[in-house]
C-alpha cells in the first residue's frame, strides 16, 4: 500500500544570518523527527538576504534567495514568514506584510516587539493570523511559553534575570579572568551572541525589550522606554568585581519586573545588580540567561539555559514553527492557548520612591581629609544611612576610590544624593551606582 504523502508547509525565512542560518540547518537536520512529531513537512521555500554573494555555512539552492524580503512576505506560496532580519524597519514592513495577508509570522525580533507591539498583534488579531515570538526572550528557554502557559494560574508580584548572553559572558569573563571590556565583547560578537548594533547589548536595551515584553505578557501593559530604569554595564569596572566579592556579592545586568498589587503599581529596571555570591544567579556564568519566575499559586520557578547564539536561538524559532504548523493543520478561527493577554488590573508604573532597595556607590575623591566627612553629610541630607566604607588608594596620583553601600532606601533618595554628591569639587568622576539585589538569593 502507498504511503499518504505527507502535507508540505512553505517557510519564507527572511534574514539568513546567524539565526537564520541556524534555524535553516536544525530544519534540514531534524526534518525526519520533525516530520514525525507534526505530520507535516516545513520546507524553506524561500529566504531572504541582504548580500546574495556572502559566503554561508549553510546550503540553499541560489534560485531560492532574494534581496527582496517584502516579496516574500506577500507570496502567496508561503505559509509561515520567520522575520531574521532585525532593526525595526524593514522587518517592521515584512512583519506587518504578512499579516494582512492572513500569514503566521515567527519573530525573533524583541526590538520590533518593544517598538511595534501593540500595532503587531493588532494586525494579526484582524486578519486572522498570528504572531509568535519564543525566540525574542531568553534565547533557548521557553520562557513565553511557561508564563503564558504552564503558569495561566499565577499573579506575578516578581520575574527577574539575566536576559542578554552578550553582557552575562562579558561581566563573567571580566569577574573570572580578569579578561579586558573591549576584548570580551569582541569576542561575545564573534561567537553570534551580540545585536548588529551591540550598544543594544551593553547599554540595556536589549535587556529591556525583553523585560518590556515579559512585563506585557505577566501584566497586560506596555511599558515604555521612559517609564523604566535603565542601565548598562559600560561603566562597570574591574575593581567593581573585587569590590563586591569583598563584600560577598558577584555582579550581574538584571532585569527586574515587580508589581505591587495592593498599590495597582509596576516597576521595570534593568541594570548591573550585586547578587549575592552563594545564589543561583550568581552561578549563571558565559552566555547563559535565567529567570526567576514568583507566581503568587506556585511559588518561585527558575529556569536557566543558553540565551544567545545560532543553536538555543535556532531552538526557539523551531518550537514556534511546530505551533504554527499546528494552526495551519487545525485551518482558520484555530488558536493556541499562549495567544491570549493577560488581563491588566490596576497597573500604574510605581514612582521612583516606591522603588527601594540597598545600593553600591563607588567615589573618586580627593585623597584629603575631611573628604569622607563631606560625601557622608551630602548623603544624610538625602536621609540615605551608610552601611559599610571600603577605601582604597585609586589610580590617579592623589586620589582615593570610596566605596560605599547603604542601608535600604529608594530611587529619588539616590538621585538627589548622587546629584548633590556630584556638586562636591573634592569628587573627581561621575559617581557610578550599583543596587544590590539581596531579594536573587530567594529561590
Ligand atoms: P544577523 O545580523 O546575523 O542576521 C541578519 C540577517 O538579515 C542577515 O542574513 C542579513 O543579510 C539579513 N538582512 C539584513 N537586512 C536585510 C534586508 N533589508 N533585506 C533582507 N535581508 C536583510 O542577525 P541575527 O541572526 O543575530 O539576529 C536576527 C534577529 O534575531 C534579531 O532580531 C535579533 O535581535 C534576534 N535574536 C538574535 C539572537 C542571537 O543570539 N544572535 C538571539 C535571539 C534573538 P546578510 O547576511 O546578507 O547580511
Ligand atoms: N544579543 C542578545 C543577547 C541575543 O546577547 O542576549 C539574544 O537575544
Amino acid at each position: 500500500m502507498k504511503a499518504e504523502p505527507v502535507p508540505v508547509i512553505a517557510v519564507g525565512l527572511c534574514g539568513l544570518g546567524t539565526v537564520g542560518q541556524g534555524v535553516l540547518k536544525h530544519l534540514q537536520r531534524a526534518r525526519g523527527d520533525l516530520e514525525a512529531r507534526l505530520g507535516v513537512r516545513l520546507v524553506v521555500r524561500r529566504a531572504a538576504v541582504r548580500s546574495l554573494r556572502k559566503v554561508r555555512g549553510v546550503r540553499l539552492p541560489a534560485a531560492r534567495l532574494t534581496t527582496d524580503a517584502l516579496a516574500i512576505a506577500r507570496d502567496p506560496a508561503i505559509d509561515i514568514v520567520c522575520e531574521l532580519i532585525g532593526g525595526t524597519t524593514v522587518a517592521r514592513q515584512v512583519t506587518l506584510a504578512a499579516l494582512a495577508r492572513g500569514k503566521i509570522v515567527v519573530s525573533a525580533n524583541k526590538a520590533l516587539i518593544c517598538a511595534h507591539g501593540a500595532e503587531i498583534f493588532a494586525a494579526a488579531r484582524r486578519h486572522g493570523g498570528h504572531f509568535l515570538f519564543e525566540a525574542s526572550v531568553a534565547g533557548g528557554i521557553p520562557i513565553i511559553k511557561a508564563l503564558r502557559e504552564g503558569l495561566v494560574a499565577n499573579r506575578f508580584p516578581r520575574i527577574f534575570g539575566i536576559l542578554n548572553g552578550t553582557c552575562n559572558y562579558i561581566l563573567s569573563e571580566m569577574a573570572a579572568r580578569g579578561t579586558p571590556y573591549a576584548r570580551v565583547l569582541a569576542e561575545a560578537k564573534r561567537l553570534g551572541y551580540a545585536e548588529a548594533d551591540e550598544s543594544l547589548d551593553v547599554q540595556g536595551w536589549d535587556t529591556a525589550h525583553k523585560a518590556a515584553v515579559l512585563a506585557w505578557l505577566a501584566h497586560g501593559v506596555w511599558v515604555r522606554p521612559e517609564q523604566m530604569i535603565v542601565e548598562g554595564i559600560e561603566r562597570v569596572a574591574p575593581a567593581d568585581f573585587a569590590n563586591a566579592a569583598a563584600l560577598g556579592y558577584g555582579i550581574k545586568l538584571l532585569a527586574i519586573i515587580e508589581r505591587d498589587y495592593a498599590r495597582g503599581e509596576l516597576s521595570v529596571r534593568v541594570h548591573p545588580t550585586l547578587v549575592p555570591a552563594g545564589s543561583v544567579m550568581a552561578t549563571v556564568a558565559g552566555a547563559l540567561n535565567a529567570v526567576s519566575v514568583t507566581g503568587d499559586v506556585v511559588g518561585t520557578t527558575l529556569y536557566i539555559g543558553r540565551g544567545a547564539g545560532q543553536d538555543a536561538t535556532a531552538s526557539a524559532v523551531i518550537g514556534d514553527l511546530a505551533d504554527a504548523a499546528l494552526l495551519l493543520r487545525q485551518g482558520a478561527g484555530a488558536r493556541l492557548m499562549s495567544e491570549r493577554l493577560a488581563p491588566a488590573g490596576e497597573c500604574r508604573p510605581a514612582p521612583l520612591r516606591h522603588i527601594r532597595c540597598r545600593y553600591y556607590v563607588r567615589l573618586t575623591v580627593v585623597d584629603r581629609p575631611g573628604v569622607l566627612a563631606r560625601v557622608a553629610s551630602a548623603m544624610a541630607r538625602s536621609k540615605v544611612s551608610i552601611a559599610t566604607v571600603i577605601q582604597h588608594a585609586a589610580e590617579r596620583p592623589g586620589a582615593a576610590s570610596l566605596v560605599l553601600t547603604t542601608h535600604e532606601s529608594d530611587e529619588q533618595s539616590l538621585r538627589s544624593t548622587l546629584q548633590a554628591i556630584g556638586r562636591l569639587e573634592s569628587v573627581l568622576e561621575q559617581p557610578l551606582l550599583l543596587r544590590i539585589g539581596d531579594f536573587a538569593d530567594r529561590r
